[in-house]
Parts: C-alpha cells; structure tokens; sequence
C-alpha cells in the first residue's frame, strides 16, 4: 500500500460522496475513500450500491470501502469494484451503528476475528489491488482486541490497517486511546493509519509523533472544512498552522461545493446535502445561526448560493 501523501479522508455515509471527495482530494488528500457500500447490494447487481462506489472522473486512485459478513459476497463486490477500476480496497470492521451489527457486518466482526480474517481472506484472494482493514479498538472496554484482529488481517494479506481507537460501545463518547494506534504500529509490519479525534493540523502531528503512524486519517474534522488537509499538510513541513480561510476564501469553496452537488445529484436532489454542509461551513462563524436558520427552509439552489454570499461578503466587510 503506497501513500501518496500523510492525510487521508475518512469514510462517511452520507458525506464522503463524490463531490465532497473531489474537494477534499484537490485540498490536499492524498486519498480518499467512499462510504461504506453494501458487499451484498453490490454482489446482487443493485445499481444503487455501484453508483456509491464509482468514483468520479479523474479520481485516481480512488478506494471503496465495504461492509458485510458473507467472505463469497464480498469477494464478489470486491471484484465487481476492482473491475470498475478502484484503486483499492477497505473491509469495515468498525460500524458501530444497530443497522449493520445487526447483520453480523461492521463492528459485530470484532466479536468474531475467526470470521473478520476470513473475510480479509476471501477479498485478498478475489483482487490484486491493496486490501486494507478499518476497524474499532474493540466490541467493549471489557473486548479491546485490535492487536488480534490487525494481526490476523495481517496474516490473511491485508496491506495496510486504519484503527479508531473507540469501542463499538463507546460509538463517539470518551476520546479515542491513540496507544492503541502506537500498539499496532509496534506490532505490525504493514502500513498502519491512525484515525479519531485529530481536529486541527496540531493534532495530525501529534498523532504522527506520538504513535509512529503512516498516516492520519480525518473525518468529522473535515465537515465544513475540506482545506483541513491542506492546513495538515504545510503545518507537518513548515511547523506553522494556517490561518483560517477569508470568508470570501469560505464563500470560494461553498459555492464550489454548492456546484459540484448540483452537477451530481441535479438541481433539486443536491439541496438537502448542500444544506447540510452549508451549516457545517458556517460553524463558529458570527451570525452563523442566522444563517442557518435563513437556509433551513430554502430549496433552491440559486438562492442558497445568494444568501451565502450575502452573509459571508457581509463578514468579509466587517473584518475589514
Ligand atoms: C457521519 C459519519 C459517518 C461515518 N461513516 C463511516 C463509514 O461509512 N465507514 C467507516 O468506516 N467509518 C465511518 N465513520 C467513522 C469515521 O470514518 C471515523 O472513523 C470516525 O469519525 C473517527 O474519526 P474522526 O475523529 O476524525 O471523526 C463515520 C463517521 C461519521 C461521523
């Protein structure tokens, strides 16, 4: 598993689609992997679970994360998503929502490593693009047992591990145990990917320095801000942490994004994300509650992209 670069975009459902992953790519991630899509769904031909892994044009390379517990339906999704030309592939080990533990997939694969290295095992035989794992610390505080779990992966052929350090359990509560990510990267010979809590560029260091890691993967930090990467980047090689963006520099990017959605989704469809990450863009900012509330009910893009402009050219005078 090559990096081309110390940053990575997490995976979101519901966020790290192709727009948001075009814009967080152009900022500096070095790569970037889609939601987690459905090994079954795409086994069994549904259209929607390939539309979420395709990437976009230009996106090279580009990973697919999946999620499921059957090995044969994910190494069928595997190959189905390696023939549309991904550039890899993450097995979700750490899912901690009810929907898919239910099913055996995600974070249920902790209570079950025997199963988890067979599924490293069915995808590592299936494609020849890198495999990796992206998994939680553990089930509960009573399970932690990523060691076990990386190392079987390891064994299995998987060429790289991501480790949130929370419980299944914790879901996002408490902060994440970054001595487990260093405990990995004692303990493994593949390249290991530390995630959770890194929030700003300082912490991206931090990480780095204090668990050895090979790269920083980022993903709630990132909402409302896909220069983070960018921010992370020249802090590492100069030591200082950029300034926040201009509010005409933050407009830029929103309608930016704004018109990527809509290329996506079309006009209609591409309000109810836009909405959503216009909230995120404007978080902390003064008058970002009104804001907010002004945008809530809009459901035109034009419109949306004018009170934007109005609110953050407004900013940009008063900081004048
Ligand atoms: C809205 C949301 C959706 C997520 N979806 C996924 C997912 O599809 N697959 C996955 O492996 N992790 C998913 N995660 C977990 C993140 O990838 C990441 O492990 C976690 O948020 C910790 O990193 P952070 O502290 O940088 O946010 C999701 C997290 C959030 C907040």
């Amino acid at each position: 598993m090559a990096l081309e670069g110390p940053v990575i975009l997490a995976p979101m459902a519901g966020i790290t689609d192709r727009p948001f992953r075009r814009l967080c790519r152009e900022m500096g991630a070095s790569l970037a992997v889609t939601e987690m899509v459905s090994a079954q769904g795409l086994a069994r031909g549904r259209g929607a679970s390939r539309e979420i892994a395709r990437g976009f044009l230009g996106e090279e390379p580009w990973w697919v994360q999946l999620f499921g517990e059957d090995p044969g339906s994910m190494a069928r999704a595997a190959k189905i998503v390696e023939g549309m030309g991904a550039g890899g592939i993450d097995i979700n080990l750490g899912c901690p929502v009810a929907k898919v533990v239910k099913t055996g997939a995600g974070a249920a694969l902790l209570k079950e490593p025997a199963r988890s290295a067979a599924l490293v095992r069915a995808v590592r035989r299936a494609v020849k693009v890198p495999v990796t794992v992206k998994m939680r610390a553990g089930w509960d505080g009573g399970s932690i047992n990523c060691l076990e779990v990386a190392k079987a992966a390891q064994e299995e052929g998987a060429d790289g591990v991501i480790l949130h350090p929370r419980t299944a359990r914790q879901f996002f509560k408490g902060s994440a145990d970054w001595s487990l990510i260093k405990g990995l990267k004692d303990n493994l010979t593949v390249p290991v990917i530390g995630n959770g809590d890194v929030a700003s560029p300082k912490d991206a260091l931090k990480m780095l320095d204090e668990t050895g890691c090979d790269g920083v993967m980022v993903a709630r930090a990132a909402r409302g801000a896909p220069w983070i990467f960018r921010d992370i980047l020249v802090y590492l090689e100069r030591g200082e942490a950029p300034k926040p963006p201009a509010p005409k520099e933050r407009l830029r990017v929103m309608l930016k994004h704004l018109e990527l959605l809509g290329e996506e989704y079309g006009a209609r469809l591409a309000m109810k994300r836009a909405r959503m990450h216009f909230m995120w863009y404007v978080k902390g900012l003064r008058g970002g509650a009104r804001f907010r509330s002004r945008i809530s009910g809009v459901s035109d893009m034009g419109e949306l992209g004018r009170i934007a402009e109005d609110f953050l050219l407004g900013l940009e005078e008063a900081t004048r």
